[in-house]
Parts: structure tokens; C-alpha cells; sequence
């Protein structure tokens, strides 16, 4: 059994087994419906159980597909109907129901803690579905749409990110290091990465280049990556926020100074971060990339059960 919390704490030869078995999967079920088992049903008779602090439309969707899927069922739990959440009830207790009940637990927090806390706990895998330091599944699974429309290794590519430094760009600069990407990131200077995230790129000898100027975080991108402004976990003045990135938002002008081929990529939902017309462009691959979620969703729960070939 694995936990799936963080990337920077799995092997990345454990990560690109992932990538590899989701790219054969995906292959394998090219004409199957959406609710149609793969062959051999590996998670036959295997609940997991959801449960979501925050607003979800991709992560719960995928997920729920990915276990089905793969031949199991899935329950969601509403935080504001359990004990659990009124402060009835201890996360100590509630792992221990979670697991005699279920085969696994995808927690979407507003607290790396708690994550932490069910992990001490849980006798099942737990997934983190989104925290307020990093989105993982979210990021494997962009490696994997990167790799696919790219053709070769996410190691031979420019990765740009413009935007705020929330969870998706931390998860991000973890990829960066385990997979040995060069990554460059464009903020306003106040939104850089904080002293924590910067330690761990220096103890990793990561080279990431920091810009408050957009066009040079661009400049060479085979990729441009944007995430909003304002995240779930944001407590800031919101206006004088967005204010700040007036200058980040992602045109036409800003793709055009990256390379040829660049393609952008968005976790999703938006803001105002990027223009409709690169947004809707052939260039954006944000559609696919949340489809791509079910499958490297399925090779992660695989992973977790010890199931991975
Ligand atoms: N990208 C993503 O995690 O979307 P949701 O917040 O809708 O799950
Ligand atoms: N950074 C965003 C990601 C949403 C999927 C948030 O945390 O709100």
C-alpha cells in the first residue's frame, strides 16, 4: 500500500511507472465508453471514498470515472454531514471507519495537517485531491498530457508558468526537480515562491529561474502553464491582488515570444489570468488536459493498491 500526498516524496521512478501505465491504458480503452471496466477489472470490489473541503468539478469527476473504471465504486462524503468537521468526532476515530469501510481515501483540504494527521491514522491509502501547498494528481497528470502531445520527455522540454506560487506551482517545481526539467517562472515580485519552497529548490541544486518579467519567463517555452490569481486558500485583498497581475496576463503577444509550438496549459477553473483568444486557441490544450486526469488518476490508484505492473 501507498500514500499519494506529496511528489516530492515519491521515487520518480515510481512516478514515471505511473506515467508509463497510463499512457498503455489509456490505448487500451480508445473505444470503450466512458463506464466500460477495463479488461481484468484490477480494483474489482474496491470502495473509495471521497471527501472534499473545498468546491471540486474535475477532481471529483475523474476520480469517480478512474475507480469505475478500473472496476470499483466510489462514495462521496459531504465534510459538513460528518462529526467529523462540527468537531464531534476525532480524525483518529474517523480513519479508523474510513478504514473498515473503504479500500481507499482521496481528501481534497484546506490543511496540509490534516492530510498529515489521516496519514498517521488511515489503514488505507490516502490521496491528496488538492492542498493548500500542492495539487499532485493535477501535476502527473499534466507531465502526462505534456509528454503525449510533446512526443519525448518532459526532461527535454522549456516549462513556463506564469502566475501566482500556489499548490499547482508547487507541485510544479517538485516535478521540475524529480523529473529535471528546466522551469521558469514569471510572478510579480511580492508572489514569488515563499523562503520554504526556495530551500527546497536550492537543497535540490535546482536551477528555476524567478522573473517579475513575463517575457523572459516565456522566452524558449515549449510549454506556458497559468493557474488563477486568486485560489480557494487565498485569504488577500482580492482586487489589489489581481491588481499586481495586471501585467502577467497571458495574450497572444506573451505566446507569441515563446516557441513555435508552444502549447498553454491550465489546471482550470480560470480568472482573468489569461485572454479568451488564447484560452479557446488551437494552442490551449486545457480540454485534454482535463480529460487526461481519469487516466493518470487510475494508474495512481493502481499505484496505491500495489497494483501497478
Ligand atoms: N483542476 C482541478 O483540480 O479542478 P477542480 O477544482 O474542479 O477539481
Ligand atoms: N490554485 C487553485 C487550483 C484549483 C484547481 C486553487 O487552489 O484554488
Amino acid at each position: 500500500m501507498k500514500n499519494f500526498i506529496n511528489l516530492k516524496d515519491i521515487p520518480v521512478s515510481d512516478l514515471k511507472k505511473i506515467l508509463i501505465d497510463a499512457k498503455r491504458r489509456k490505448k487500451l480503452r480508445k473505444k470503450l465508453d466512458n463506464l466500460e471496466v477495463d479488461k481484468g477489472a484490477p480494483l474489482k470490489g474496491k470502495l473509495l471514498i471521497q471527501m472534499f473541503e473545498k468546491s471540486s468539478l474535475r477532481t471529483r469527476l475523474s476520480f469517480y470515472l478512474a475507480i469505475r473504471q478500473l472496476g470499483g465504486s466510489t462514495l462521496t462524503l459531504r465534510p459538513d454531514e460528518l462529526h467529523l468537521s462540527k468537531g464531534g468526532e476525532s480524525i483518529q476515530d474517523t480513519a479508523k471507519i474510513l478504514s473498515n469501510f473503504g479500500n481507499a481515501f482521496m481528501l481534497r483540504t484546506d490543511s496540509d495537517e490534516k492530510l498529515k494527521e489521516f496519514e498517521k491514522y488511515l489503514s488505507i491509502p490516502i490521496i491528496n485531491g488538492l492542498s493548500p501547498n500542492s495539487h499532485p494528481t493535477q501535476i502527473l497528470s499534466d507531465i502526462f498530457t505534456v509528454e503525449e502531445i510533446k512526443r519525448t520527455s518532459i526532461s527535454n522540454l522549456n516549462i513556463a508558468w506564469i502566475g501566482d506560487s500556489n499548490n499547482v506551482l508547487n507541485s510544479l517545481i517538485a516535478a521540475s526537480i524529480k523529473f529535471s526539467f528546466k522551469l521558469k517562472i514569471g510572478c510579480p515580485s511580492k508572489y514569488k515562491p515563499n523562503k520554504k519552497t526556495m530551500g527546497y529548490i536550492k537543497s535540490n541544486k535546482n536551477k528555476i529561474l524567478i522573473t517579475n518579467n513575463s517575457k523572459k519567463a516565456v522566452k524558449g517555452a515549449d510549454v506556458i502553464f497559468s493557474d488563477k490569481v486568486i485560489s480557494m486558500n487565498d485569504k488577500v485583498n482580492k482586487t489589489k491582488k489581481l491588481n499586481q497581475f495586471k501585467k502577467f496576463k497571458i495574450n497572444k503577444k506573451l505566446m507569441s515570444l515563446a516557441n513555435k509550438n508552444c502549447i498553454f496549459l491550465h489546471c482550470l477553473p480560470r480568472g482573468k489570468e489569461v485572454e479568451e483568444d488564447v484560452f479557446l486557441s488551437n494552442q490551449s490544450k486545457v480540454w485534454q488536459q482535463a480529460l487526461n486526469r481519469v487516466h493518470v488518476q487510475k494508474s495512481i490508484l493502481l499505484y496505491c493498491f500495489g497494483k501497478l505492473r
